[in-house]
């Protein structure tokens, strides 16, 4: 499928529920967002139609995320269909990892080929404080689950903010003695739980890949382990998204950077995301959506990649500076 910018899209993002274990503070208020109404959430066989559908129109990889995928009943077997689909040559997901020490084991069976695990700490007082709820112990056990039932890469999702004053040296040596590959994201303040009515952060919290990579040259210098080196060709982890990479010397992992406000990856866009409750959205950072459970529910196969099609079409090349949209990222998927 190529959009009208001349992008090839060939990945597909699916938010399973908008529930989640956890209530980061950067994602959802304390009480949980204002949930979807049981039919307004798509069915395990409704997702599973809109993949085949899709498959046929040239989308190759699928990420399911939420909230937490995990929390969603039927995930294991949603990913056991999908693996069969023809055309859908891998399937990956993004989890806080809480529930991964259970599920780790029945999700590679199915199919499932890799993990994106999102931890914004390695304090355990400030990863409660975030997650209002979580204990660390539980994602590090999450962690080596994935690593232990085969998935391959394993990444760490670090969200970066100015106000949390992270150990940045910390995260990036988990990449040094096991195959892990830690990610820094610049923070991007949109949906409602950012701003005074959320976790109060803003704009000014928000720390520039560049400094991230400054500060750990700096202090791994400091230690005799030298700097980060770009890591391409072999040594980079297999990923659809718009992380830049990098590594220690002699490492087994790598250290990455996912820049979306201090540098536009939007040129490189490969992707949809299908929400929770039906709707395409051919941006992130737009509120622009295409209602699919609609012609899912009375149409065709063919209804279904009309709607499709239209939103491919209204990718638009850029966000242009807008960060900022209706829907928390807990209702997107990231
Ligand atoms: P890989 O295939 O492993 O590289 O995954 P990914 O980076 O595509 O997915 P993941 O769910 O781990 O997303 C990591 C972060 O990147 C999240 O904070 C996302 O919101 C952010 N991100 C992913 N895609 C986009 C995008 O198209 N635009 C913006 N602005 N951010 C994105
Ligand atoms: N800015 C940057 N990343 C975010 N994520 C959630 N909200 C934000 C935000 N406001 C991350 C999660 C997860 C991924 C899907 O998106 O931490 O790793
Ligand atoms: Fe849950 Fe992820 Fe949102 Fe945290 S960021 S509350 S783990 S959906």
């Amino acid at each position: 499928m190529k959009d009208k910018h001349g992008r090839s899209i060939d990945y597909l993002r699916i938010s399973l529920t908008d529930r989640c274990n956890l209530r980061c503070l950067y994602c959802m208020p304390e009480e949980g967002v204002e949930q979807l109404l049981h039919d307004e959430i798509l069915r395990i066989e409704e997702i599973e139609r809109i993949v085949g559908v899709a498959a046929t129109m040239g989308i190759t990889r699928v990420r399911l995320t939420g909230g937490e995928p995990l929390v969603r009943k039927g995930v294991v077997d949603l990913v056991r269909t999908i693996a069969s689909i023809p055309g859908i040559e891998r399937i990956a997901m993004t989890t806080n990892g809480i529930l991964l020490p259970r599920m780790a084991d029945s999700l590679k069976h199915a199919g499932l080929a890799r993990v994106n695990i999102s931890l914004d700490t390695l304090d355990h007082a400030q990863y409660r404080m975030i997650t209002r709820s979580g204990n660390l112990d539980d994602v590090l056990s999450g962690i080596d689950a994935a690593l232990r039932v085969g998935f391959n890469p394993v990444k760490i999702n670090a969200v970066t903010v100015r106000s949390l004053n992270q150990d940045f040296l910390a995260y990036a040596k988990l990449s040094l003695d096991r195959p892990l590959h830690v990610r820094f994201i610049e923070y991007m303040p949109v949906g409602e739980s950012s701003g005074t009515d959320g976790c109060g952060w803003g704009e000014e919290d928000v720390v520039p890949s560049e400094e991230v990579l400054e500060n750990i040259n700096r202090n791994a210098q400091a230690e005799g382990l030298g700097h980060l080196l770009p890591a391409n060709g072999v040594g980079k982890p297999e990923g659809w998204g718009p992380a830049r990479y990098f590594a220690f010397k002699g490492a087994l992992g790598t250290v990455g950077f996912i820049s979306p406000l201090s540098r536009h990856f939007c040129s490189e866009c490969n992707r949809l995301r299908l929400t929770a409750d039906g709707k395409l959205r051919p941006c992130l950072f737009s509120d622009e959506e295409y209602d699919l459970r609609q012609a899912l529910r009375e149409g065709s196969d063919d209804a279904l990649r009309q709607v499709l099609e239209t939103a491919l079409q209204a990718k638009p090349d850029e966000h242009h500076d807008k960060v900022g949209t209706e829907r928390g990222m807990s209702q997107i998927g990231g």
